[in-house]
This record gives C-alpha cells, structure tokens and sequence, in this order.
C-alpha cells in the first residue's frame, strides 16, 4: 500500500495536496462553508462564553495553528488545554463553554478523559477527528470527520494539515453571520481552494530539504523560532524532528529568545526562524539580526522573493515557501519541516515509520 513510497511517512506527506482535497470536499458551497456536522450547533456555539481547545501531541499543535483565526473570525476568546493537564489541573470547563477536542484517530485516552470531564461538567462537546466511528466521533454532541484517509505512519503528517484546514472551515461557519469580516472569510475561502495547488508546489523542495538533512545528520540539536500563526509550526516542526530523527528539537516563541534561549546561541546550533510573510514579519527580521550578530547558523524559512529581506548578505540558508492567507500559511510552512525530519531519519539510519518507544493511538494514561 506504500505504492512508489519507501515508507508510510513519506506517501503521507506527498498525499497531502489530495488529502486536503477530500477535507474540504463538499464543504465549500456558494462561497460560503458548509459543515453538515456542524450547522445545527452554530447557534449555541455563537453563544458561548469561550472555546476551549483540547488534545495531545500533534493535534494540540494543530489546534493552536487554529487558535489566532478562530478568534479572529469568531470574537469568541479560545484557551488551550493539553488533555494530561487539564485532568492534572481539573482546570475550570463550565457549561457556557464549547470544548473543541481534536483527535486524530479519536481513541487517545488523554483526550476521551478529558472529553468525559469536560461532558460531566456540562460544556458543548465538539469533536475534529480523522476516524467516523471513534469513541470522540461517538460520544461528542457534534463535530467534523476532517476525512484525510487512513494514516498508518506514527509521526502525524497529514492529518495535522487537514486538522487545521477544518478548523479554518469551522472558523468560518462560526463567523458566517458577521458581516466586518465578510471580506476576510471571501480571502480566506479563496485561500482555501487554491491550498492544494500551494501544497503542491512546496513539495517540489523535497531534494532541497533532503540536502539541508545531510547537513544537519551529525547535530545535537535543533532549534525551531515562530511566532503568530507560525509558533504551532515551531513546535510541530520540533515535534516531527524529535520524534522521528530521535535528534533534540526546541520549538520556541520568536518574542522569548531574549528571554533565556539566546544564550545557547553559537556558530555550532542549527536555528531555523520562521518568517514568512504576515503582520509578525518585520519582527522576526530584527530576530534574525540579533541571531546573526551571536553568529547563529540560521536556517530561514520566508515566503518567495523574501530571501534578500530576511537574510541581505547571504549569510543563513534560505528555504523559500508559496505564500497563501496568512492564517494558513501553517499549512504550507509545516511541509518542509516534514520533509526535513523523515529525511534526518532516513539518513541517520532509525526506523521511519515506527519510532522507538511511539504507539499511532495512545490508548493509556
Ligand atoms: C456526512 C457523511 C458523509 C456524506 C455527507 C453528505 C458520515 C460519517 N459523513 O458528512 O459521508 O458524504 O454527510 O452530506 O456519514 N460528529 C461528531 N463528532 C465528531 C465528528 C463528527 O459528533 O468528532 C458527527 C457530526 O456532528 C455529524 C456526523 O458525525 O452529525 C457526521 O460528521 P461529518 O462526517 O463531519 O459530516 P458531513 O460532512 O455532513
Ligand atoms: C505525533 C503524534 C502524536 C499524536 C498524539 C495524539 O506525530 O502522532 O503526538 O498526535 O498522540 O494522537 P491523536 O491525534 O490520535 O489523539
């Protein structure tokens, strides 16, 4: 079932302009979202007090790259909640609140927990998951099958792109009755629509990012800088790193390296910024300097035709991305950072498609 592929992992990363395809089949109508799953709920969740976001892994980051747009579209204030630690904390969930719960194969037992608490206490229940039949599909009150197709691989890839395409959909269909951003939704649809081509075309630096692994293959560590819509990048791209290439990997908050991490800056640790086009731009450039002048050796990821804006005298590597809608770059800016940890991997000789010590589904606490 790997066809032309060597491993899992690597089919489901080329899969992902089809898989985003099959996310947003049938849902974008007449300009508008429709999400079956979803519409005879919009009304109570307009209403609600706050959306809190929960899951584990992967699909925490997802619902964080969803975060900043839900919000945006929706004027509705989102927290975050890793699973383990809402159950540690048996944090606040009231019943004024929607409780997004994102799973990617509907069963990990951190997420199902925290779904029975946050049911015990009374909060709408809505559940973005990959698998129709899961325990989180069943005993949610609504939700949206993100139908990216089975994923085998046990580093999540596309389902964390079709996780965040959904949650941009549901963004939109909460926000549908709000006439300010009616011009924001008509971008960001059009966004959407033209996504698999985009996913298509960063694809193409798959050799590009095999070259940037060799160069990495015999580093200790990694260090990954986003910020805005891009600091879930840091940590996903962080995650797939560490878990798979079994190499340490940071992702970090671009605004808190002043804070501490600039001191493990030297000429030895590769740094990859994230500073492709949005309202955080000329931020992560002044990053950059400060990087470059503790003589970072800085990997820069920035939309095309960026590279002499982020990096005027050629001094870091530039990987150069499409860009779409700022809110879904995410999307985009992940895919190198993907290609990047199943390369390390395969270079440095461990098992892609089962890493050690990693189940797909963790179904213990
Ligand atoms: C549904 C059908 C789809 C069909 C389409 C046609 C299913 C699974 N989906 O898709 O095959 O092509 O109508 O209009 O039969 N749900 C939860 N929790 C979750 C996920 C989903 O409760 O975590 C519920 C939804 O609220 C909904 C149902 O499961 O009632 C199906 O969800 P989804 O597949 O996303 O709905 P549609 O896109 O309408
Ligand atoms: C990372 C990975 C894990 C999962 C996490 C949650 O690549 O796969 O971090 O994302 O175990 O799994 P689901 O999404 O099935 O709840």
């Amino acid at each position: 079932k790997k066809g032309s592929y060597d491993h899992f992992m690597q089919k489901e990363i080329h899969e992902q302009p089809h898989s985003l395809t099959t996310t947003m089949r049938g849902r974008l109508k007449d300009g508008g979202v429709l999400l079956g799953g979803l519409k005879e709920h919009l009304k109570t969740i307009r209403r609600c007090r706050r959306v809190v976001f929960i899951g584990c892994g992967t699909s925490y980051n997802a619902a964080l790259a969803a975060r900043t747009f839900v919000e945006e579209l929706t004027g509705i204030p989102v927290t975050m909640e890793v699973a383990s630690d809402l159950l540690d904390r048996q944090g606040p969930i009231y019943r004024e609140d929607t409780a997004v719960f994102v799973s990617q194969s509907g069963e990990t037992a951190d997420t199902l927990l925290a779904l029975d608490y946050a049911l015990e206490n009374g909060a709408l229940c809505v559940g973005i998951t990959n698998t129709v039949g899961s325990t989180l599909s069943r005993k949610t009150h609504c939700g949206v099958h993100i139908n990216a197709g089975c994923e085998i691989g046990v580093a999540s890839t596309k389902a964390y792109t079709s996780q965040i395409v959904a949650m941009a959909m549901m963004a939109l269909a909460i926000g549908s009755d709000q006439i300010s951003t009616q011009a924001r939704r008509d971008a960001i649809i059009s966004g959407l629509t033209s996504l698999p081509s985009c996913v298509s075309e960063v694809l193409k630096l798959d050799a590009e990012m095999k070259e940037l692994a060799y160069s990495l293959i015999d580093s200790e560590s990694l260090l990954v800088f986003g910020r805005g819509y891009n600091y879930a990048t840091a940590l996903e791209g962080a995650l797939k790193v560490k878990e798979v290439a079994l190499m340490h990997s940071e992702g970090m908050l671009a605004g808190e390296m002043k804070h501490g991490p600039l001191a493990l800056v030297d000429e030895n640790l590769p740094i990859i910024v994230i500073a492709t086009h949005d309202a955080c731009f000329s931020k992560q450039q002044s990053v950059i300097q400060q990087l470059l002048s503790r003589k970072g050796r800085l990997i820069v990821m920035c939309s095309k035709g960026d590279a002499s804006a982020v990096c005027p005298n050629g001094s870091c590597r530039v990987i150069e991305v499409p860009g779409v809608a700022d809110c879904l770059q995410p999307v985009i800016n992940i895919i190198p950072l993907q290609l990047l940890a199943y390369h390390l991997t395969v270079l440095r000789g461990f098992d892609v498609d089962q890493p050690r010590n990693l189940a797909k589904s963790v179904t213990t606490q």
